[in-house]
């Protein structure tokens, strides 16, 4: 399986933080954030990872990441002109997964989780994560039925359908790249990830497990200081806590 992470978009939530540096370079503790989805890439064994990022910003991540030979990866780099949307990944990404499945992870979450088992167990299909929050209207929303099979994935639905938001860590078989290819806009102007998560859950060939530890999507003011707290922890700082 290869890997990917996102790190382009726009950081608007975080500005001023963002004007003259990516949100996924920002510092999480020890570390710039990107180091993160980086480490449960590596926990589940994949070496080979592209990093996209946006057009003015490649090469800071690549004075930081460089070739990853000292840690025992390979990165290659690619750039998102615009961006429209998470399944860009998967259209820019298309000559690097090649004929593999590919884990697509977000430069700004950050999971306690260790999910090597099911990163290593992955055959075909889709497999996403999710996790009870209480703001679910900001993400990717999963309605259960009573069996506990996902039903139903709407992005940041008005009404409330449940409180299990999808997360930012995604594993899809080869065919995601033709899906992202055929996708359509959506209303607000961008490729929507949930597409790609209904076409398999269509097909009944997406598993959704769910996240346990913690999970943060460090893009606002609040989850960017909540996320500096736990890695401070998990670290050993007295520091505030
Ligand atoms: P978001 O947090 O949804 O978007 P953003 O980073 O542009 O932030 P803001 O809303 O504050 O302007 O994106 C989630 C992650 O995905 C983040 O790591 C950036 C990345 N991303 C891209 O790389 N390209 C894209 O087209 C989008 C939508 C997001």
């Amino acid at each position: 399986m290869k890997g990917i992470i996102l790190a382009g978009g726009s950081g608007t939530r975080l500005s001023p933080l963002t004007k003259v540096t990516s949100k996924q370079l920002l510092p999480i503790y020890n570390k710039p954030m990107i180091y993160y989805p980086l480490e449960t890439l590596m926990q589940g064994g994949i070496t080979e990872i592209l990093i996209i990022t946006a057009p003015d910003r490649a090469g800071d991540f690549l004075r930081f990441l460089g070739s990853g030979k000292e840690l025992g990866v390979k990165f290659t780099y690619e750039i998102q002109d615009n961006p429209e949307g998470l399944p860009q990944a998967f259209t820019i990404g298309e000559n690097f997964i090649g004929d593999d499945s590919v884990a697509l992870i977000l430069g700004d979450n950050i999971f306690e989780d260790d999910f090597s088992e099911q990163i290593k167990a992955f055959k075909s299909g889709g497999q996403v994560f999710a996790k009870k929050v209480p703001d679910p209207e900001r993400f990717g929303v999963i309605k259960f039925n009573e069996a506990n099979v996902a039903e139903k994935i709407v992005e940041k639905p008005k009404e409330h359908l449940s409180d299990y938001a999808v997360t930012g860590l995604y594993l899809y078989d080869n065919r995601v790249v033709e899906a992202a290819k055929n996708l359509a806009k959506s209303a607000r102007g961008e490729y929507e990830i949930v597409d790609l998560h209904n076409f398999y859950l269509h097909k009944g060939e997406l598993t959704v497990s769910t996240v346990s530890g913690a999970w943060l999507d460090a893009g606002t003011f609040d989850s960017l200081l909540a996320a500096n707290l736990l890695i401070a922890k998990r670290e050993g700082s007295q520091v505030l806590l």
